[in-house]
């Protein structure tokens, strides 16, 4: 898929104030820190179309990215992240709940792991509960580019085997680096498959 246009649409504080429009959407989830904003770029070379930080707990709203005037692509706030006020830290979690949970659109959720760290528990409750949400999703194991392959692909054997006993069918699996593209070319042609066979 070539990405032609990428624009930014608006940011929502919850699914209430979500685009009212037709467009398929694919949404962006995981810890905080573990790069959502930087894939977002790499998928559609544009590098400040998502607000990218070093400091975890950047994005705060649900920002939703227009993409060829096709589909649309969802930067969500990282969860985990203990510094944001208790308040906020609920507020964020029941929107992208809500969102995920109650999105007609929400085609597909890609979970980001960081692939250099062991399964967490935070990482494992979430998809557990996405499960039960009986949304699609796929996992995308990111920062590829700061160790070899062969740890890259041991820690998605390591993780597979941890959610294996509560998430009965094996999700999609990616590998990608915002840093060298790896894996852009493949999740572009996921979504562009999923959009066509939803025609
Ligand atoms: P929040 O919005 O705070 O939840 O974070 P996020 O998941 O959007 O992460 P973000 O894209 O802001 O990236 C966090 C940090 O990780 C930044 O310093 C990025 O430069 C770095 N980073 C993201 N992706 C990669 C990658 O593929 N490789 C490397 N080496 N660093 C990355
Ligand atoms: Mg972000």
């Amino acid at each position: 898929m070539k990405i032609k246009s990428a624009d930014f649409e608006l940011s929502s504080p919850d699914l209430a104030h979500c685009p009212r429009w037709h467009l398929p959407e694919f949404a962006f989830i995981g810890r905080s820190n573990v790069g959502k904003s930087s894939l977002v770029n790499a998928l559609t070379e544009r590098r400040e179309l998502a607000m990218v930080s070093s400091v975890p707990g950047k994005t705060k709203l649900l920002n939703f990215f227009r993409i060829n005037d096709r589909w649309c692509l969802v930067d969500l706030p990282g969860y985990g992240y203990a510094k944001v006020a208790q308040q906020d830290k609920r507020e964020f979690n029941l929107a992208v709940n809500d969102y995920i949970a109650g999105r007609d659109l929400l085609d597909c959720v890609f979970v980001l792991i960081d692939s250099r760290i062991p399964p967490q528990g935070i990482d494992l409750a979430f998809l557990e509960w996405l499960n039960t949400a009986d949304v699609d999703f796929a996992l995308i194991f990111t920062k590829a580019d700061k160790q070899s392959s062969a740890k890259t692909q041991q820690a998605v054997t390591t993780f597979l085997a941890a959610i294996a006993p509560i998430i009965p069918e094996t999700p999609p699996v990616f590998i990608s680096s915002a840093h060298t593209k790896a894996g852009r070319m493949e999740i572009l042609q996921f979504i562009a498959d999923r959009i066509a066979t939803a025609r």
